[in-house]
């Protein structure tokens, strides 16, 4: 019998009891911050220093937040379920990781929208990890070039991380599970479809509010996620949730 592999993708609700802002409620991030002047490659050229203000504080908050129960969920669901459990998250933040780092059988996690901590090179792409502030005078540790570091992040325009690996498990999975995503962002937004469109699995969709794809999915789930996300991992752990063949 094939391992049935469950693939989650996650996005800012997910985050959001953490303490992290969500993008599009209200009060998120894109309440305050305009787009164009922090999340586009044409922002950074413009206005480097802006950018790199937005994403240090972000970075800096980390170390004041701490993974909640529906991070722990997961990593829980992970450890424990025979299969595979992927997480797909467009969330820059590290609660995924530090959730599971106890556990002998971690998620195995895809970080589309790339990390906060982690910081590249503009010229060479070399990634590294990084824990402090950036800036135009923070020197590159592959050319030694001040100004050539950026956060490694995907900003708008540019294209997400992982997408041929993404395609593969989308394709494969025998349960997709959406959590804390309002489905406004493509391609994430799309991966429900083209679940329906190839594979029999059943489609989750856990969320404070009804998402944008909500009517594609099989089963919706609506509440605060540190509640409906633990109860649905018991369900799937207890042999109530339908898996494809
Ligand atoms: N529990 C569950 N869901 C929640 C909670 C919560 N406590 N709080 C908020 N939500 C839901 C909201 O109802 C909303 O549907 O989380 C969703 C957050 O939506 P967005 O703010 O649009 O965030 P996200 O979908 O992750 O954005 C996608 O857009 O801005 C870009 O790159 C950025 O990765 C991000 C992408």
């Amino acid at each position: 019998m094939k391992d049935k592999n469950i693939v989650i993708l996650t996005g800012a609700g997910i985050s959001a009891e953490s303490g992290l802002s969500t993008f599009r409620d209200n009060g998120g991030l894109w309440c305050n911050h305009r787009i164009e002047d922090v999340a586009t490659p044409q922002a950074f050229f413009r206005n480097p220093m802006l950018v790199h203000d937005f994403y240090n504080s972000r970075r800096s908050q980390l170390k004041d937040v701490e993974p909640n129960a529906a991070h722990q969920a997961l990593a829980k669901l992970a450890a424990k379920w025979q299969g595979k459990v992927y997480i797909i998250t467009q969330n820059v933040d590290d609660l995924h990781e530090r959730a599971a780092k106890n556990t002998n059988k971690p998620p195995i996690l895809l970080h589309m929208h790339g990390e906060l901590k982690k910081a590249r090179c503009a010229e060479s792409e070399k990634v590294f990890e990084w824990d402090g502030d950036l800036s135009t005078e923070t020197p590159c540790p592959c050319c030694d070039k001040k100004g050539n570091m950026r956060p490694h992040i995907v900003w708008f325009g540019e294209i997400p991380l992982y997408m041929e690996a993404i395609q593969l498990l989308l394709k494969e999975c025998s349960l997709f599970m959406s959590i804390g995503t309002s489905g406004n962002v493509y391609p994430a937004a799309g991966f429900v479809h083209e679940v329906r469109s190839f594979t029999d699995a059943h489609t989750v969709e856990l969320n404070k509010e009804p998402s944008q794809g909500k009517s594609l999915f099989h089963e919706k789930i609506y509440g605060n996620a540190t509640e409906i996300v633990p109860a649905y991992i018991d369900k799937i752990l207890t042999g109530q949730v339908k898996l494809t063949a």
